[in-house]
C-alpha cells in the first residue's frame, strides 16, 4: 500500500438495494474481510442514502439494509474488528456531501459513466440524487479521511472523482494534506464478475434475468442449476490463461472458480487444462455451494433477530460518528461557517 501522511484507514460501502450477488461477494465483501484481518482500521457502511437515488419501497429498504448487515457478518466481518453501520445514522455524510456538491464541477460529474449507463435514455426523469451520487460517495470516504477503498472495477471512476474533490478542497481552502488522496484497491481475479448468460456484461442485482446472476441467498439446487445453464463455449478449457483472452464466458467462469477457492486463475487452468465443461461446471457449482451455503444459512439465522441487527448498526454508527463528526467540524471551520452552542453535537 502507498505511503501517505495520513493514518491508514479502509472505508467501503454497498447499497442495500435488492439482493446481493456473487459479484458483490467476490468483488467487495470477501475483500472487506481480507482487509479486516490486517492491522489497518476498517469501516464498512450500508449506504442507504445511496440506495434511495432510485426508488426503494420503504419496507424493502429496511429488509435489504438488515440483510446486508447479515451478509457482512455471515461472511466474516466482526464488529470487534470493523465498524459496521448504516450511512443515514451518521449525519456527517449528508452534510459533507453538500459541501462537496459545491466543490465538484459540473464538467467532472458529466463524465461519470455509471450515471450515463443508469440514466440511459431516461436522463430527464431520473433523480437529482442519482446525478450527485458520486459526490456523496466522496463524502462517505473523506468523512473518515480513509486512505484505501476496496471496490470492484466499476467504482474506479468514482474513487478518482473522490481524489479530485479532495485535491481541490485542499487547494482552494489552502489546507494542504487536510484530506488524503485516497487509493482504490481493485485486486484479485474478481474485480469484475460477469453475467452467467452474457459474459460481456457485469453481473448485477438488477440484470434482466435471474439466471444471469448468483444471489447470495440462492439455494444449493438453484446455484447448481445456474452454473449448469451458464453460457460457455464449444472449446475445452485452454492450456494457459492466455487462451482465455477472447473467450469472455470461459474466462469469467475460471475467474469465479479462482476467487472462490482463493487461488490464481493460472493455478485453476493448470488443474483443468483440456477439461470439458461437463467436468468443470459441476466442480465450480460444488465449490460455489460450499462457500455460499454456510453464508446464506447464517444470514437467515441472523435475520430471525432484527433487533440484534439494529443494535449492531446503532453501535457501529456511534463509533463512526465519533470519527466523522470532528472531521466535519474542522471542515465547517475551514469553509468559514459559524458554529454555535449546539456544537459539538
Ligand atoms: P453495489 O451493489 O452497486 O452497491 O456494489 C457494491 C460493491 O460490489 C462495489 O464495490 C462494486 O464494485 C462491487 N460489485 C458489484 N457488482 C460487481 C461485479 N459484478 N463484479 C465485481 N464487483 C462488483
Ligand atoms: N457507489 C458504490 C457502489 O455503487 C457504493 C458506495 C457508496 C461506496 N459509497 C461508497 C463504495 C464509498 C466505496 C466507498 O457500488
Amino acid at each position: 500500500m502507498a505511503e501517505t501522511l495520513h493514518t491508514q484507514r479502509v472505508f467501503s460501502g454497498i447499497k442495500p438495494s435488492g439482493g446481493l450477488t456473487l459479484g458483490n461477494y467476490l468483488g467487495a465483501i470477501q475483500r472487506f474481510v481480507d482487509m479486516q484481518n490486517t492491522d489497518i482500521e476498517t469501516i464498512y457502511c450500508v449506504v442507504d442514502l445511496h440506495a434511495i437515488t432510485v426508488w426503494q419501497d420503504p419496507s424493502e429498504l429496511r429488509h435489504a439494509t438488515r440483510e446486508l448487515v447479515a451478509a457482512y457478518v455471515a461472511s466474516g466481518l466482526d464488529t470487534s474488528k470493523s465498524i459496521i453501520f448504516n450511512q443515514s445514522q451518521v449525519p456527517a455524510h449528508a452534510e459533507l456531501g453538500w459541501i462537496f456538491n459545491c466543490v465538484a464541477r459540473m464538467g467532472w460529474m458529466n463524465r461519470m459513466t455509471q450515471f450515463k449507463e443508469k440514466a440511459g435514455k431516461n436522463a430527464e426523469a431520473v433523480s437529482l440524487g442519482l446525478y450527485a451520487y458520486p459526490s456523496l460517495m466522496a463524502a462517505d470516504i473523506l468523512a473518515y479521511k480513509a486512505t484505501h477503498v476496496p471496490v470492484g472495477e466499476d467504482q474506479k471512476q468514482h474513487v478518482e472523482l473522490t481524489r479530485d474533490i479532495a485535491a481541490k478542497f485542499n487547494h482552494d481552502f489552502k489546507v494542504p494534506d487536510f484530506f488524503p488522496i485516497t487509493e482504490p484497491i481493485i485486486e484479485g481475479a474478481s474485480t469484475r464478475v460477469m453475467g452467467l448468460r452474457d459474459g460481456t456484461k457485469k453481473m448485477s442485482k438488477s440484470g434482466a434475468s435471474d439466471m444471469d446472476r448468483i444471489n447470495m441467498t440462492d439455494s444449493a439446487e438453484l446455484i447448481v442449476k445456474k452454473f449448469k445453464k451458464a453460457k460457455s463455449d464449444a472449446e475445452p478449457l485452454p492450456e494457459s490463461v492466455e487462451g482465455l483472452k477472447d473467450r469472455p464466458e470461459a474466462r469469467n467462469l475460471v475467474n469465479i472458480y479462482a476467487s472462490l477457492s482463493g487461488r490464481t486463475s493460472e493455478s485453476v487452468i493448470e488443474e483443468y487444462a483440456g477439461a470439458q465443461w461437463g467436468r468443470f461446471k459441476p466442480a465450480l457449482a460444488d465449490l460455489a455451494v460450499s462457500v455460499l451455503e454456510p453464508i446464506s444459512t447464517e444470514m437467515s439465522r441472523l435475520m430471525q433477530d432484527p433487533a440484534e441487527i439494529d443494535k449492531i448498526l446503532a453501535e457501529g454508527s456511534a463509533k463512526a460518528n465519533a470519527i466523522a463528526q470532528p472531521v466535519l467540524e474542522d471542515v465547517y471551520d475551514i469553509v468559514g461557517f459559524i458554529r454555535g452552542q449546539q456544537w459539538p453535537r
